[in-house]
C-alpha cells in the first residue's frame, strides 16, 4: 500500500511535515485557561500531535492527530493539577522527575509516586490530579485518544474549594490511601490495573535485536485505543520496511533513531535526538536504525489496540 499525500511536493516535505523537532518548539504556559489566575497549578506544553488536553487545537505547529495525541508536559515542584475526569483515557509516560498521581472517588484518594519511565493509564471517567512533591520538575508525555476530544471536568479546583482540598485532589485529611497493589481498597485495586512500572515490566527481546517493553495494548495495560511501548535500540541495530493500517508515532528518549520513509522505490530518512518525534501515516511503508555508538530508548505509539501484526525483521 503506498500513500499518495497531495499536500507535499516530495517524500522529503512529507516527512519534514511529520518531523516534530524539540528545538523547532516552544513549552507553552497558556495552555490551559482554567489554570490562568492560579499559581500553584501552572504548567507547561509543548505539543507534537493535536493540542492534548489543551482546547488549542489550531496550533499550525503541530501535526493533526488521527486516533491520539502527544505532548510534554513540564511541572515545577510545589506545583499541582487539579482533580479532573474526562470521557477519554490519558496517559502519563514519567520522562524526568517524580510526578504524584491521585485517583479520588467519593472523596478518598490513593496516590501513586511515578518515577522515570513509569506510566499510569488515566481511566475514563476517573478523578485524577497530578503534584510534585520532589525537589525537581517533572518533565512528562501525555497523550490522549481523540475519539472525542472534550474539556476536562474539575471535581476540586481552587475555585471551587479550599487550596489544601484541592492540592490533595479532594481527600480531607486522613481520606488519602498510598498506592499498594496488594490493597483492598478498590480504588487501589482499580489503579493497579493502570499503573506501569518500567523496572517490573517484562523486556521482550525481538528476533530483529531489539526490546520492547509493552505499557499499553495486549501484554500490558489493558485499553480498546492506542498500543503503547518502550523500545530499546542498539547500536547498529534497525528494522525493514513495515506498514500498518494505522498511524504509529517514535518520540526518542535516550540516544538518537534514523526513522526512514519509503514510497515507489525512493526513500529518505531523517534522524531524530533525544524529544524529537516523527509520526508516520497509515499506509506508508517506514523503518528505523541506530546508527549511533550508544542504544536508543524511544516511546513509541500505534493508534491502535489491536495485537500486533507487524513481524520485525531485522535489517
Ligand atoms: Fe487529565
Amino acid at each position: 500500500m503506498t500513500v499518495q499525500d497531495k499536500d507535499f511536493a516530495t517524500l522529503a516535505d512529507a516527512l519534514k511535515a511529520h518531523t516534530g523537532r524539540f528545538t523547532d518548539k516552544k513549552f507553552d504556559w497558556k495552555a490551559f485557561p482554567s489554570n490562568v489566575g492560579y499559581d500553584d497549578l501552572a504548567r507547561a506544553q509543548m505539543r507534537y500531535i493535536g493540542a492534548g488536553g489543551s482546547p488549542k487545537v489550531g496550533d499550525t505547529s503541530t501535526l493533526k492527530p488521527e486516533h491520539f495525541t502527544l505532548s510534554l508536559i513540564y511541572k515545577e515542584p510545589g506545583r499541582y493539577a487539579a482533580c479532573h475526569s474526562h470521557e477519554i483515557e490519558e496517559s502519563f509516560l514519567i520522562i524526568n522527575g517524580a510526578l504524584i498521581v491521585g485517583w479520588e472517588k467519593d472523596g478518598e484518594v490513593v496516590e501513586v509516586n511515578l518515577g522515570p519511565k513509569d506510566m499510569i493509564l488515566n481511566a475514563r471517567e476517573i478523578g485524577h490530579g497530578f503534584r510534585v512533591d520532589g525537589v525537581e520538575p517533572v518533565m512528562m508525555s501525555i497523550s490522549v485518544d481523540v475519539g472525542k476530544p472534550l474539556p476536562p471536568v474539575y471535581h476540586y479546583h481552587p475555585k471551587d474549594c479550599a487550596p489544601e482540598l484541592a492540592r490533595t485532589f479532594g481527600a480531607e485529611p486522613g481520606k488519602t490511601l498510598k498506592f499498594d497493589p496488594e490493597g483492598d481498597h478498590p480504588l487501589q485495586k482499580l489503579m493497579t490495573k493502570y499503573v506501569v512500572r518500567h523496572s517490573e515490566l517484562e523486556t521482550h527481546w525481538e528476533d530483529a535485536g531489539f526490546t520492547r517493553k509493552i505499557y499499553c495494548g495486549p501484554g500490558g495495560v489493558e485499553t480498546d485505543t492506542c498500543r503503547k511501548e518502550m523500545l530499546g535500540v542498539p547500536s547498529r541495530v534497525g528494522v525493514k520496511p513495515f506498514s500498518r493500517d494505522v498511524e504509529d508515532a517514535f518520540l526518542v528518549l535516550e540516544g538518537s533513531l534514523i526513522v526512514g520513509w519509503e514510497e515507489d522505490g525512493e526513500t529518505v530518512e531523517v534522524e531524530l535526538g533525544p524529544r524529537d518525534l516523527v509520526q508516520t501515516p497509515a499506509g506508508r511503508k517506514h523503518w528505523f536504525r541506530n546508527n549511533g555508538a550508544g542504544h536508543a530508548t524511544v516511546w513509541y505509539v500505534v493508534g491502535t489496540a489491536e495485537p500486533e501484526t507487524v513481524k520485525f525483521e531485522a535489517l
